[in-house]
């Protein structure tokens, strides 16, 4: 793992724009893998000022996301679906039909997970994959106990995930409970990975990240036998280091 250190967010989502701007402009037909949450909006915020400013062609690269709530539907303003298209797809050229994420609504849902996997690999696999970090050690919605050689799958999200997740909603019980996400060797299977974490809240697990053994019950963990790992932290998530 190889790990940038940023001063704070906006340096870090500076950074982290870079990391991605390269990847479009050395092979623009890319496969994205993209995240939600707090830690990755200054990034989005990055590649779209760039897009405003240098017109980044979006029009070949095609993008996955890491996961969706079970149950919650494309238009509920909670979902990832909502999120990536008012945070990101809706400000930069790239046609829908190369965005995609997990249907948190499908009744079949080993099929949409069978499928899923199938999906990124028709692509040839995701190139870069960009993950933020759960304050347990989750990636993605794989939580502390996660196999390591799962795919995209159903999860149930452990009560402090939900905590941590609930100042979106206006309750702790609108909250789902399940969602739907790539399995830890899916995201090992992409070719670069890059990793960010930002403010004190992240310091404890940043720390168990560079410390701690590779253990399932700490998912992030397995970065550590990643070939291409980047992480950019700001000071403050490092300052346990
Ligand atoms: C959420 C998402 C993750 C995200 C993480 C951290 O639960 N499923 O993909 O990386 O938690 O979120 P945040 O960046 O808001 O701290």
């Amino acid at each position: 793992m190889k790990l940038i250190e940023a001063k704070d967010y906006h340096e870090m989502s500076m950074l982290a724009a870079g990391v991605i701007l390269a990847q479009i402009k050395s092979k623009p037909d890319s496969v994205l893998g993209l995240a939600t949450g707090g830690t990755v909006l200054g990034t989005y915020q990055q590649l779209i000022l760039d897009h405003q400013q240098n017109k980044t062609a979006y029009q070949h690269i095609k993008t996955f996301n890491l996961d969706e709530y079970a149950g919650l539907s494309k238009q509920d303003e909670n979902s990832y679906h909502a999120y990536m298209k008012k945070h990101f797809f809706d400000e930069v050229n790239i046609p829908s039909s190369q965005t995609f994420l997990p249907n948190g609504e499908a009744h079949d849902m080993e099929a949409e997970c069978k499928n899923y996997d199938r999906k990124i690999e028709e692509f040839g696999g995701i190139d870069l994959q960009l993950l933020g970090i759960g304050q347990n050690g989750h990636i993605g919605f794989n939580e502390p106990g996660s196999s390591f050689e799962s795919n995209t799958h159903l999860v149930a999200l452990e009560q402090s995930t939900r905590q941590a997740n609930a100042r979106y909603f206006d309750s702790i019980e609108d909250v789902p409970t399940h969602a739907v996400t790539m399995g830890i060797a899916t995201i090992m299977k992409s070719k670069k990975v890059l990793l960010l974490a930002s403010g004190l809240q992240k310091s404890s697990i940043l720390y168990d990240l560079f410390h701690s053994d590779v253990t399932s019950s700490i998912p992030a963990t397995i970065l550590r036998n990643h070939p291409d790992t980047i992480i950019i932290a700001d000071q403050e998530a490092l300052s346990k280091l």
